[in-house]
């Protein structure tokens, strides 16, 4: 029989809240005969209050062993900023060379957002995940004096930018509009956005089918708001794609639904599977996270491992879902069941 060993994370906030209906819709949308296994990570805020880990070594060893990890999400105001993010998230990016962070947007029936009834949003961000100014190459030098100097140096290899990029070209050769759009900066970011624009001019030649048009961030941003149609696959850097794909989410949907897939395409390491928001404190212990955001990641998830049929029945599930929304707020709870009744038929 086939099975599924997966690691979960549930992490801090709304992470374990939403984590459970993800779990729940995960193994209603399972045929009898593929059996979910799963393993809980003690890993975020409790944690470090505990012990003062984030991410130890022996955990990073096991989670290597799973076939895929989802989850929820970290980040607690009661752990100073960076510590579990930096210690705990990028580590596993980063560890698990998660070069591919994938975010497709989608706009949702019944939606409220700025641009809902505008049925032409379908694209997808193709997030770098390992390099740009995430990988704390930098430092501060005369800390808390009046003299303070403070760097954050953004790194850009030429394998780094190739490998995901040639990821997006084949995303947008199999799509059936084929267009790959590059968000950069490189009229003041001449370094790395020259090593963007270079490396995607040049794939660009293997891929004659794809269309490829560039656009500075700044400018992306107000595409997005007014004229989303124009993209399919849009390829950026990590701290970019960050930035673009919570607006993305926002004019989707809300964040509440954009999901998200840390990919490792080679197969080395496990992939991972969460949420685009965060542990969103503001509303953790009340009952109002939309777990369908962790829904759909389960999606991802499910298709990255071969369940394409079980990963469409989740995205019908959740389509059919928001077509019936009528504006009443639904818990955490109510939706996952909804959700999970729907997908196992
Ligand atoms: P956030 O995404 O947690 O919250 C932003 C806003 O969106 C809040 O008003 C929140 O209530 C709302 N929101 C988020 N998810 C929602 C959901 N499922 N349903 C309904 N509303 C939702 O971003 P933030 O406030 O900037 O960050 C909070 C913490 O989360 C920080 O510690 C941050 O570092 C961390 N964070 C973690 C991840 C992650 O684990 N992948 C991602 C982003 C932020
Ligand atoms: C996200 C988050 C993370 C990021 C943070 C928490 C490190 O915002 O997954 O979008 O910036 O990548
Ligand atoms: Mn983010």
């Amino acid at each position: 029989a086939r099975s599924i060993d997966l690691a979960v994370i549930p992490g801090d906030g709304i992470g374990p809240e939403v984590v459970e209906q993800g779990l729940r819709v995960l193994a209603a949308a399972l045929p009898a005969g593929v059996k979910l296994e799963t393993t809980e990570y003690d890993l975020g805020a409790r944690r470090w209050h505990a012990t003062g880990e984030t991410l130890p070594d022996a955990e990073l060893e096991r989670l290597k062993g799973h076939d895929a990890i989802l989850l929820g999400a970290i980040g607690d105001p009661s752990v100073p900023s960076g510590v579990l993010e930096r210690g705990l998230l990028l580590k596993l990016r980063f560890a698990f060379d998660h070069y591919v962070n994938l975010r497709p947007s989608k706009l949702f029936p019944n939606t409220t957002g700025p641009l809902a009834g505008n049925p032409e949003i379908d694209f997808v961000v193709v997030r770098e995940g390992t390099e740009g100014p995430y990988v704390g190459n930098g430092g501060s030098m005369r800390t808390g004096t009046p003299a303070e100097v403070a760097t954050e140096v953004s790194l850009n290899t030429a394998f780094g930018v190739e490998r995901v990029v040639r990821d997006a070209f084949a995303r947008a050769a199999a799509r059936p509009a084929k267009k790959l759009t590059l968000v950069h900066k490189n009229n003041v970011l001449v370094h790395a956005g020259h090593l963007w624009k270079n490396t995607v001019d040049r794939v660009a030649r293997e891929y004659p089918e794809v269309s490829t048009d560039y656009l500075h961030v700044d400018a992306a941003t107000i595409f997005f708001v007014t004229q989303p149609q124009r993209f399919d696959v849009i390829v950026t850097d990590n701290l970019f794609g960050d930035i673009l794909t919570d607006l993305a989410a926002a004019i989707t949907g809300g964040i509440g639904l954009a999901a998200s897939g840390n990919i490792n395409p080679t197969g080395a390491f496990p992939s991972m599977f969460e949420p685009v928001h965060g542990s969103a404190p503001d509303i953790a212990g009340t009952g109002k996270a939309d777990p369908t955001a962790t829904v759909l990641s389960t999606a991802l998830l499910l298709r990255h491992l071969g369940y394409e049929a079980e990963a469409g029945r989740i995205e019908q599930a959740v389509t059919a879902d928001l077509a019936e929304r009528d504006g009443t707020e639904r818990s955490t709870d109510t939706i996952g069941a909804a959700l999970a009744a729907r997908v196992s038929g």
